[in-house]
């Protein structure tokens, strides 16, 4: 059930396309470690911990959005927890990131992967949305998120962070039949796991393609696009699907078709051009270069005005970054894009 404040909101109006006062804004990791307030919580526990503490991740989503005056809060959560109840291990290392446990190497690994049954196993995400959802301003959409089939698998089998993804396009072209299982798996789970959040509580998801990039668009259709499109064909219609990607602009035209009714782009493309190869019949979310955040203010302003200019005031702009804010960004220079977007962004007349 959604509230009327949570109706008329300015990321759920922007979503359905319909016109906003302003434009508005949120900005992907927006509780993270650049924030003093996210560092005091975090000192207290190791990252796994603080991701499996209902109260403490509640008290970074909501604190995020209170100090930015952002237009939706993303519940604090992470991409991989979903890993451990379906079979594998994960650890995160100071310095290398995650590290995946008995990761998929061989075709027979992929037996061993469980798919998702219980979502219980899950169950302090499902609790961090209620809290959150107990205490956000009642105008303010609450995010819920997962990875995408690729960018899950890809950590599964390349056990961690990569940059080539070598292990991932070996395993997909030699064993195709064991990826499309994997990618099955992966896909059903996520499914399960994003309904769990949506009946807990979000108004809308976004799903994170963070690795996709690395593929072609014929790979994208032949091993991706199948599995990202089931898992946004089986949430429910009314509830907005953010699809995202990073890396390849060349992909957009798939990754309409994959679905969703905002399409989060990166800053590779012009948002004009973006938009117009996805069509003006769907919501657009970005895409600012994150690293204009280390520039001054009146760059930072110039460059924040460009992006509004390219969505050139039509309805269904949402503004964030085109990837992630990073640790060592310093944090009023995200507030004051916020407050920036939100002047310029306001329409006259
Ligand atoms: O956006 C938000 O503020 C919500 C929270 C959020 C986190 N991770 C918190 C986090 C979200 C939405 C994510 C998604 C996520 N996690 C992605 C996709 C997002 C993207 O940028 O494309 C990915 C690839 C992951 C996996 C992951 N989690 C990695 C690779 C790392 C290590 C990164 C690093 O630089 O060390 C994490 C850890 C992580 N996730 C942190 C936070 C705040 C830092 C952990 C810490 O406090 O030490």
């Amino acid at each position: 059930m959604i509230t009327p404040e949570l109706h008329d909101s300015r990321f759920m109006r922007a979503a359905r396309l319909e016109t906003t006062d302003t434009t508005p804004i949120w900005i992907m990791r927006q509780a993270g470690r650049y924030l003093p307030e996210y560092m005091a919580v975090r000192k207290t526990v190791t990252f796994l911990e603080l991701c499996k503490r209902p109260d403490l991740s509640a008290e970074v989503t909501l604190t995020a959005q209170q100090v930015l005056g952002v237009d939706a809060a993303i519940l604090f959560a992470d991409l991989l927890p979903i890993l451990e109840p379906m079979g594998f291990g994960l650890t995160y290392e100071k310095g290398e990131g995650p590290v995946i446990g008995r990761p998929v190497r061989s075709p027979e690994d992929v037996d061993r992967v469980r798919e998702l049954e219980n979502i219980d196993e899950l169950g302090f995400v499902f609790d961090t949305v209620r809290l959150v959802r107990r205490d956000l301003p009642a105008d303010i959409p609450l995010l819920g998120f997962a990875g995408a089939p690729f960018t899950l698998a890809s950590y599964a089998i390349e056990g961690g962070s990569s940059k080539d993804f070598v292990r991932t396009k070996r395993f997909l072209y030699s064993h195709p039949q064991a990826w499309n299982n994997l990618m099955q798996r992966m896909s059903a789970s996520l499914v399960r796991y994003l309904k769990g959040q949506i009946d807990a509580g979000c108004q809308a998801v976004q799903i994170f393609d963070s690795w996709v990039g690395c593929l072609s668009p014929s790979d994208y259709r032949q091993y991706v696009l199948p599995h990202t499109k089931a898992v946004i064909d089986a949430l429910p219609d009314d509830v907005p699907v953010i699809n995202f990607l990073t890396g390849n602009p060349a992909l957009l035209p798939l990754q309409r078709e994959a679905g969703g009714q905002v399409f989060g782009i990166d800053w590779r493309i012009d948002l004009k051009d973006a938009w117009q190869t996805l069509g003006h019949d769907v919501a657009v979310q970005g895409n600012l270069e994150p690293v204009s955040l280390f520039a001054d203010l009146d760059t930072l302003r110039t460059r924040a005005q460009a992006v509004i200019d390219s969505a050139e005031g039509r309805p269904g702009h949402i503004f964030n970054l085109g990837h992630g804010v990073m640790p060592d960004m310093d944090p009023d220079n995200v507030k004051a894009l916020v407050k920036m977007v939100h002047e310029m962004g306001a329409r006259t007349g």
